[in-house]
């Protein structure tokens, strides 16, 4: 008797090890799934401040029990769960799972061998819900999903990966589905790999990922392409009740609460609200109208209302304004200097700022003075994408990896730290996004050869390759004193500022606004002041040589004032590609690790996916004391009325005293005169004239 069970525990092992070997290419995700709903159970954790009790997890169609060993790799079963169960209808399937419990010697799971429509334990007493690949194969969805529903505990996990296949039109006006990044699949995808899997039963049809979607909240989605196996459609799904802890109190509430910070308005319960609403109109977000809507629809909330985090702001990705950027930022660094900004606007923590995402640099840069609010504001949403990577970064990894992503810009396991350990910090868009780009820091050029403005370093290393000044470049990148800095700069300068160079390239419309993005607007304010100086009329013919002089005028002096080897990271990081120990922004040092890594670091970070006009038409009126807009008002057309809208706009959010900070390629903008004209007192704190530099 003895002999005959272990000859079938045999048997089973082997069935269980080739079953799993087989579908180990096709059930592509589990593992990162599970690493998901592992890491937002930890990450939950520690948000909660100490030990919550230990959790009880119920893998729905678990099959062989595989999740239940890539989890105790991932945990440690024992250790990390009152009580595992796994279901599944499958009785051969259940007896591997039972052989598998007993060769890991696990005392805490149970197999329990039931068809999951007809489960039955304690109403909101599950705090994991897995289903790997089982969705698509349960025909009665609907009453499973239901079911799972009223089991998930109020701060519960579901996490979901099965296959898919959904166009655009099944997605479009769905605001709660947390990004549509990668998600549509063309007609012959659709078609092909619906037919494919029926023959094997297992339903691809697009109600199941919205059904799930509509009875739970988003916390992440992505959708993915196993390229293994001809790049079958799979998504990863990770979600929580849709009246989930993290809303505590009444949905209304909750949204009027977060509303609140997004505006810069006081909270006011609903009945404070009521009895002001006959004196005062309180500005509501985008955020809260879409709130409204939902709850009044019966729809859950978007996914931005179930982050652990209130940092991003719901954003519709959908719009055409958006999606304009493609997937690609334009800045994988800034090149406006906070230091300079420091020193002018003198930070305290009081001030609530409202600033330029771009690559977000400078808004870490500003939170080491810890002021109270900072609004981070970019209508291209892979900007804000990246400024999420550093604030999750810093909320959750130790200074080397900070260092190797940021201050390298590589770094190997990007991947594994992206979902172990970054993903519960992150909206579900910046992790959609992330997920499908992390060849950025693993790829040889690294985060700093991404983005629009990777053309124009990538040509200036071509340049100086081609001109055999490398080794000058690396000596210029080493050197310790100025001397020597100068006695280096005319080899390399000779190079970089050749002219028939710049007239083939850098003098092209099409060059300054891909590859240096600079706008045609700026281009001609600086064609404009060319035109000025040496006394001609402006036209496009002088428009090769005015940006030329340009370029001439800003590294002259930079090379002449600045130290490229230990304080000018932005030419530094431009002629190799990545920071230095010595030589890089004030965030990527230690001592602002220490700073930003504590707990409450970003508590007062916001970021607006929007036009800055529609930003600050949402905040109470007198509540911000500084708006840093870098150079986007170049970007206005001097015929049109947006820019009188914007200053008669920031002049009304404003507090009596506030300052706006602006940045501009000309030397008197032409909207000076329409900032004067609308309270505010205009002062050039730094004019960059032939031979001058007004920072690094
Ligand atoms: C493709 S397998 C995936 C197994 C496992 N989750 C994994 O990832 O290896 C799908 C599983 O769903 C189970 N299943 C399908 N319908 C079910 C139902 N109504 N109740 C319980 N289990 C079901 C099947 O028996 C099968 O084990």
């Amino acid at each position: 008797m003895h002999v005959q069970s272990s000859v079938v525990a045999m048997t089973q092992m082997l069935q269980a090890s080739v079953y799993d070997s087989t579908r180990k290419q096709l059930l592509r995700g589990r593992e990162d799934m599970l690493a998901l709903v592992a890491a937002q159970l930890q990450s939950r954790e520690q948000v909660s401040g100490g030990p919550i009790r230990k959790p009880i997890w119920y893998d729905i169609g678990g099959g062989t029990g595989y999740n239940i060993e890539v989890m105790d790799k991932l945990v440690g079963v024992e250790e990390a769960f009152a009580h595992v169960v796994l279901v599944d209808f499958s009785p051969s399937l259940c007896n591997i799972a039972q052989e598998r419990v007993r060769k890991f010697g696990w005392t805490n799971v149970t197999v329990v061998c039931q068809d999951a429509r007809l489960l039955r334990c304690e109403p909101q007493s599950v705090d994991l819900i897995t289903m790997s690949y089982s969705l698509s194969m349960i025909p009665d969805f609907y009453s499973v999903v239901d079911l799972l529903t009223g089991l998930l505990a109020p701060s519960g996990i579901i996490g979901i990966c099965d296959f898919y296949v959904q166009s655009i039109v099944d997605i479009s006006s769905r605001n709660y589905i947390g990004g549509t990044f990668n998600r549509h699949v063309n007609w012959l995808g659709r078609m092909f790999w619906r037919t494919w899997f029926d023959a094997d039963r297992v339903n691809l049809d697009a109600g199941r990922r919205d059904y799930i979607e509509y009875r739970f909240g988003t916390i992440l989605s992505a959708s993915e392409r196993n390229y293994l196996l001809g790049g079958i459609p799979y998504y990863l799904y990770i979600g929580c009740r849709r009246d989930a802890d993290s809303l505590s109190g009444s949905g209304r509430e909750v949204v009027e609460r977060l509303d609140a910070a997004l505006t810069e308005s006081p909270y006011l319960s609903a009945r404070e609200y009521r009895n002001q609403q006959s004196t005062e109109v309180v500005p509501r977000s985008k955020s809260y109208e879409c709130a409204i809507v939902n709850l009044s629809a019966n729809l859950p909330l978007p996914s931005a209302f179930y982050q652990q985090h209130p940092w991003r702001i719901y954003y519709n990705d959908l719009l055409h304004k958006h999606q304009q950027f493609g997937n690609e930022y334009i800045y994988a660094f800034n090149w406006e200097d906070p230091k300079v900004d420091r020193q002018l606007l003198n930070i305290t923590k009081d001030d609530v700022i409202l600033t330029i995402t771009s690559a977000g640099d400078n808004i870490l840069d500003y939170l080491l003075e810890g002021p109270k609010r900072v609004h981070a504001v970019d209508l291209n949403p892979n900007q804000n994408h990246l400024l999420e990577l550093k604030v999750a970064a810093f909320t959750a990894l130790p200074y080397a990896d900070i260092w190797q992503m940021f201050g390298e810009g590589r770094h190997n396991d990007f991947r594994s730290l992206l979902i172990h350990k970054l993903s519960p910090h992150m909206s579900s868009q910046a992790f959609q996004y992330w997920l499908n780009c992390t060849n950025a820091f693993t790829a040889a050029g690294g985060l700093y050869e991404t983005g629009g403005s990777r053309h124009a370093i990538k040509l200036v290393r071509w340049l100086f390759k081609l001109f055999g000044s490398s080794t000058s470049v690396r000596t210029l990148c080493k050197v310790e004193t100025m001397n020597e800095q100068r006695e280096i700069w005319p080899h390399l300068r000779d190079t970089l500022l050749s002219w028939p160079l710049h007239k083939a390239i850098v003098s092209t419309e099409w060059w300054s606004w891909k590859a240096a993005g600079v706008p045609p607007a700026q281009r001609r304010l600086i064609v404009d002041d060319y035109a000025a100086r040496i006394g001609k009329p402006t036209n496009e013919k002088i428009g090769g040589e005015a940006v030329w002089q340009y370029v001439v005028d800003t590294l002259d002096p930079v090379a002449e004032h600045t130290q490229l080897s230990r304080d000018n990271y932005f030419y530094y990081l431009c002629l190799q590609g990545k920071f230095s120990r010595k030589c890089h922004p004030r965030y990527l040092g230690v001592k602002a690790h220490a700073k930003l890594s504590k707990p409450k670091a970003f508590d007062g970070l916001r970021i607006h996916t929007d036009e800055i006009m529609e930003v600050i038409a949402r905040i109470t009126p007198s509540t911000l004391t500084i708006a840093v807009l870098m150079d986007s008002m170049d970007w206005f057309d001097p015929e049109a009325t947006a820019a009188q809208e914007q200053i008669f706009a920031l002049n009304k959010v404003l507090k009596a005293g506030g300052r706006v900070l602006f940045r501009s390629a000309a030397l008197r903008p032409w909207y000076t005169d329409i900032f004067e004209r609308n309270g505010f007192e205009a002062k050039c704190v730094g004019r960059r004239d032939p031979g001058k530099c007004i920072d690094r």
